[in-house]
């Protein structure tokens, strides 16, 4: 049963996504009183006492969480795990490269997933899962992650006392569902560390945690819940995300010469390099833009009202209501974004400002994209709206080259 008043849709019996902007505030903003309602709790608590930031319904132990694991994900940090991750640019790099030279159309979401959960294993254990290399989600972790993300969280969300019937099941006929999959991933990357002979000589995720637990900073149940947190939230929304920006950027040739413009008079590293990317002005309007357009997350992000009820919207809300907006309703808000609110339109972030472009030309972008022939871009709905699309590849031409089609 669907009702709607105004500016909020009831989607379903307590449950009510709303489209006001100035709800993102009341809702989300810092201190509010709205908390996770009970929705998250199938998307894996492996530890159900102790419960990842993601699906932990109390604000104060959220908060605490957060606290604990700040250091890690701190913008000094995330530039420290950087030079991890050449390895696996490399791999992909080679991998397009082959797709070029044959042409073969291949799809695009996958391999910008399997790339992601490689990268995701660079900075959090030390080493890629060996995705790109395998060119296949080879033990099922991407599946399980998926499983979860895709089907089951979303769904028994929805019904989440059906949560626990669900592990009590799984547990009594041993079956190896996908939070086992998950839980022997993170189990066995743990004991492989504490067990290394030497340790590395790189601060990953792995390392800041255990040094957190040996110093007493950090509980077991911290380093099981930040590395599951990385794999089970990192990989799939950064494949999206990729998959979208080469997918709005292929829809939008004109948009792709300038990005290709700015990339080509800017100087940058072979491997661009996050400080490098912060300056490309258009290309950082153009990720926006594109994940505007193709939120990652297809549902509300729900939170539940707290005592004494609450008014949003110019509504008033009992306690244990579930209020939420979904990015994909705001994101198309015609008095947040104008009125081509529904065009991909990078300039829009841009504003009145002059682009300033360096003039010294230096090599960067080496492949091109297209749409191979008879494929559209699909989506399927979960808790994320997971793209599918396959695309072709051919090497660019460096300036002053000749043409030639791969
Ligand atoms: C473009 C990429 C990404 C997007 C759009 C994205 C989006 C989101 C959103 C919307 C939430 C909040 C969900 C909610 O409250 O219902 C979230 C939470 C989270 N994400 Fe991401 N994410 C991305 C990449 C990543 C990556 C790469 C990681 C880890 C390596 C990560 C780890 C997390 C964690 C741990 C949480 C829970 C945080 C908390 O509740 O305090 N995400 N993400």
């Amino acid at each position: 049963m669907l009702t709607q008043t105004g500016n909020i849709v009831r989607i379903a019996p307590n449950r009510y996504s709303v489209s006001d902007p100035a709800a993102v505030r009341i809702i989300y903003g810092i201190g509010s009183p709205f908390s996770k309602p009970s929705f998250y709790t199938p998307f894996v608590g492996l530890i159900p006492e102790h419960p990842p930031a993601f699906t932990e319904l109390s604000n104060a132990k959220h908060a605490a969480a957060r606290k604990r694991h700040a250091n890690l994900y701190a913008m000094s940090s995330l530039v420290m795990y950087e030079p991890f991750v050449e390895k696996v640019n490399g791999e992909l790099l080679d991998r397009l490269d082959g797709f070029a030279q044959s042409g073969q159309s291949f799809d695009l979401f996958k391999w910008m997933q399997l790339y992601a959960m490689d990268v995701i294993g660079e900075i959090t254990i030390g080493r890629s899962f060996g995705m790109i290399e395998a060119g296949k989600d080879h033990d099922g972790l991407l599946w399980a992650v998926d499983f979860i993300n895709m089907e089951y969280g979303p769904k028994i969300g929805l019904l989440p006392e059906l949560h626990p019937w669900y592990l009590w099941i799984a547990n009594v006929f041993s079956i190896n569902d996908h939070t086992k999959i998950v839980r022997t991933a993170i189990e066995r990357e743990i004991a492989k560390r504490k067990d290394a002979e030497s340790l590395p000589d790189r601060e990953d995720f792995m390392t800041k945690l255990l040094a957190g637990l040996r110093i007493g900073k950090l509980e077991q149940y911290d380093v099981n819940n930040v590395i599951g947190a990385n794999i089970g939230a990192g990989s799939e929304t950064s494949g999206i995300a990729f998959s979208a920006v080469i997918y709005y950027l292929v829809q939008n040739p004109e948009c792709m010469s300038k990005v290709l413009n700015e990339l080509d008079s800017a100087q940058l590293s072979n491997t661009v390099k996050f400080k490098e990317g912060q300056t490309l002005k258009y290309l950082q309007a153009v990720i926006k833009e594109a994940l505007r357009l193709h939120a990652m997350v297809g549902m509300l992000l729900a939170r539940e009202v707290g005592e004494g009820g609450a008014v949003v919207a110019d509504t008033f809300f009992p306690q244990g209501s579930v209020v939420g907006i979904n990015p994909h309703v705001i994101h198309q808000d015609k008095s947040i974004f104008g009125e081509d609110a529904d065009k991909f339109n990078p300039d829009r972030w841009l504003g009145d400002k002059e682009k300033t472009s360096n003039m010294e030309k230096h090599f960067l972008a080496t492949f091109e994209f297209s749409i191979a022939p008879g494929s559209t871009w699909k989506t399927y709905s979960g808790f994320f709206i997971k793209p599918s699309i396959h695309v072709q590849i051919s090497r660019r031409r460096h300036r002053g080259e000749q043409t030639t089609i791969a």
